[in-house]
Formats: C-alpha cells, structure tokens, sequence
C-alpha cells in the first residue's frame, strides 16, 4: 500500500472528513495547517501547536531558500529536525511569495528571477529548482512552482498565466520523479489556477489530472476578488477535482471561510490570519473577533473565551491582554497566536465531528450564529 494516502471516512453533502496517511503520521481532515514561513509558528512553541491540535504545519521554500538556505537545512538533518516539529510538513513551491515579497522579479518561461527581499541578491527560481529546496528541506506534501495569477486578470491574461502554471506543473513532476533526495510516501500536490474564468478552471484541472499528482491545491483564490467570487469559484472548480485525493484551498481564509470551503469539499486550509493578527492583538473566538487593542477591555476581568481548550483564553483577563498588546511585550503576541491557532483548530475538529455524524449544516447554522452574537 502507498505511504501517502488519502482514506475519506465519511461526506455530508460536498463535506468530507478523512485521514491523509503519510510516513510521519496521519493528517485528519477537513485540516488547518498553521503557517510556519521561516521554520518557525510566530510566537509559538512547537509543543502548543501539536497541542492545539494541528497535524501538519506549513514552511516556504522562498524564505528558506534565502536563509538559512536549503542546502544548509538538509546538513542539518531537515526541516522536521531543525525545527524540531516531527509531524507532517507541506512545503509552498516558493512563486506566490516571490510574486508578493519581491521587487524587479521577472517572469519567464524557465522560470523567476527575483532580487531578495533580505539584501537584494539575485535569484532564479525554476520548477526543477523548486522541487529540489523542498526535497532537501524533506517536506512530506510539496508544490508545483506555479504563477498565482493577479486579480483582476482579463480571460487572456488569465489564460496566459494558467497555461505557464501547467507546463510548470508538467515540469515540477518530472523533476519530483527524478530527485535523488525523493524519499517514498513524499508527495506532489498540482495547482489549480484560471482566476475567476469557468473555462480555465476546467482546463487547468484537466490538464494537472492528466500529468497525475498526489493532490490538488486551488490556487490564485482570496486576491482581492471577495468571498462572494471566490465561493463561486470553489462552486464550479471543486467537482472538477477526483474525489480521492487531497483537496487544498491555498491561503484561505477567515473562520467563515474555512466553513464554506469545507462545505463545498474543501479538505485542507493554511493562512496566516490567526498568527499575523494574533501578534497584533486580534483574537479569533467563537464569538467572532475581538480587537484587544481596544480602549474597553482595559478595566475588564473576564477571559476571553472560559469554554476554550486554550489556556491562554481561559486564564487571562482581556484587561491583562489588552495591557499586553498595548505595551508591546512579547507575551501579548504569544498568547493571542495561541488562543487564535488554538481556535482554528477546534473549529475544524469540530467540522470533522459534525460530518462524521451528518449534522455538517446544522453546525455551520450554530457556527454563524455563534459568530453573529459577536463579543459579549
Ligand atoms: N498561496 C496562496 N495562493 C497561492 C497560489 O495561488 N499559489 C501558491 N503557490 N501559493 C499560494
């Protein structure tokens, strides 16, 4: 049997709930991968993200690449080791992060080049190039290098790019295949691209069933199109994708927005939403958000949220955090990342529940009413 595996157990509806198989252990699914750029979950310690419940976390080739570079990761025994997280890793191919970090970057058919964002040196960032960072940095789930076509993009520019993605996509697979420093049960995930056009999807997803991968991403989604768009999109892209692999909707979303996608058949998320506003004093709750930055949680004991499972929102008065957060320390950033990544992941274990007993939208209808009373 195959060291990577998707085994679905149940659907309601479009939902589905399953297990990805994989050599360092099983990923549940629907799954939020929390972001982890540069080998690191901002603020977190590794042990309160495995705590919090996450299966697999996500790293950047593009940032790796850069520093400490990938070369130097693999002497060091790999990404698991270096950042001692020993579960699941999926690995970003490294071209939308170029696309929104980089100056002078220059698209060809090769493939990128690109000034670094850190000192300004000179990179190319190929398909093959690509597939070998992420097999030294020994993630278990990689990318295709792809271009995450701008939005808007007229339907031939949109198709131009697309079709650069699938010869890409074509390529990247090549080169997965013939990597020396592949190990069995090392996935390929392709990437779905053709912005908001019906057509292109379609022929996108066609053309990366026909190469063959282990799983498939929808890419070029929450670019400035809206969640109305982008919801359509998922509408018509998601059946066009098999139904025993994988499917993951890159850099998305809102907690809304991981409900949404779920109930359109969505199986894996990443974003760094519940990390990047964590650290500025954003909390995501099952209230809804609340900003803790502001003026009247200042005199308030309570916790945040007395029913979560995260400490953090448990044993902390927002007072202490508002203070936190407004003085800058540290531990502001920290805790509010905890109670974020720590809520992230109880919504989608509570999605997972929910359509193992085929009750998936009575828990989305509590789940937005829930949200709707907002803090209280
Ligand atoms: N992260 C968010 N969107 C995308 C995308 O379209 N492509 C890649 N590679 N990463 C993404």
């Amino acid at each position: 049997m195959s060291l990577f595996r998707h085994e679905l157990k149940a659907t309601d509806g479009a939902a589905r709930t399953g297990v990805i198989h994989t050599p360092r252990g099983e990923i549940r699914t629907p799954a939020f991968m929390p972001v982890g750029t540069a080998a690191t979950v901002k603020a977190l310690y590794m042990d309160q993200v495995r705590e919090a419940g996450a299966d697999i976390i996500l790293g950047n080739t593009y940032h790796l690449m850069l520093r400490p570079g990938a070369e130097e990761v693999h002497a060091l025994g790999g990404l698991h080791k270096f950042a001692n997280w020993p579960y699941p890793i999926l690995t970003d191919s490294g071209g939308f992060q170029v696309m929104s970090l980089t100056s002078l970057r220059k698209m060809t058919e090769e493939g990128v080049t690109f000034a670094s964002h850190l000192d300004g040196s000179r990179h190319l960032l190929t398909p093959e190039r690509s597939i070998e960072i992420q097999c030294l940095l020994g993630s278990d789930i990689q990318m295709q290098l792809d271009e995450c076509t701008p939005f808007p993009a007229t339907e031939e520019q949109a198709r131009v790019s697309m079709e650069l993605s699938l010869r890409w996509a074509k390529r990247s697979k090549a080169a997965f295949e013939a990597q020396p420093h592949r190990k069995e049960g090392q996935a390929l995930f392709g990437i779905v691209q053709g912005s908001t056009y019906s057509e292109l999807r379609a022929r996108s997803a066609a053309g990366l069933v026909d190469i063959g991968f282990n799983g498939y991403a929808i890419g070029g989604l929450a670019v400035g199109e809206g969640q109305p768009e982008m919801l359509r999109v998922l509408d018509f892209t998601v059946p066009l994708l098999p139904k025993d692999r994988p499917r993951y909707l890159m850099g998305v979303g809102t907690p809304d927005d991981l409900v949404e996608g779920v109930r359109r058949g969505i199986d894996m998320f990443d974003c760094v939403m519940p990390t990047r506003n964590g650290r500025h004093g954003l909390a995501f709750t099952r209230r809804g958000r609340v900003n803790l930055r502001n003026a009247r949680h200042a005199k308030d004991p309570r916790p945040l949220d007395a029913e979560s499972s995260c400490p953090a929102a448990r044993d902390y008065s927002r007072a202490y955090l508002h203070h936190l957060i407004k003085s800058g320390e540290m531990l502001g950033s920290m805790l509010v990342s905890w109670i974020n990544i720590a809520y992230y992941q109880e919504l989608m274990a509570g999605m997972r529940v929910a359509i193992a007993e085929g009750e998936f939208e009575a828990f989305a209808a509590r789940f937005k009413a829930e949200q709707a009373t907002g803090d209280i």
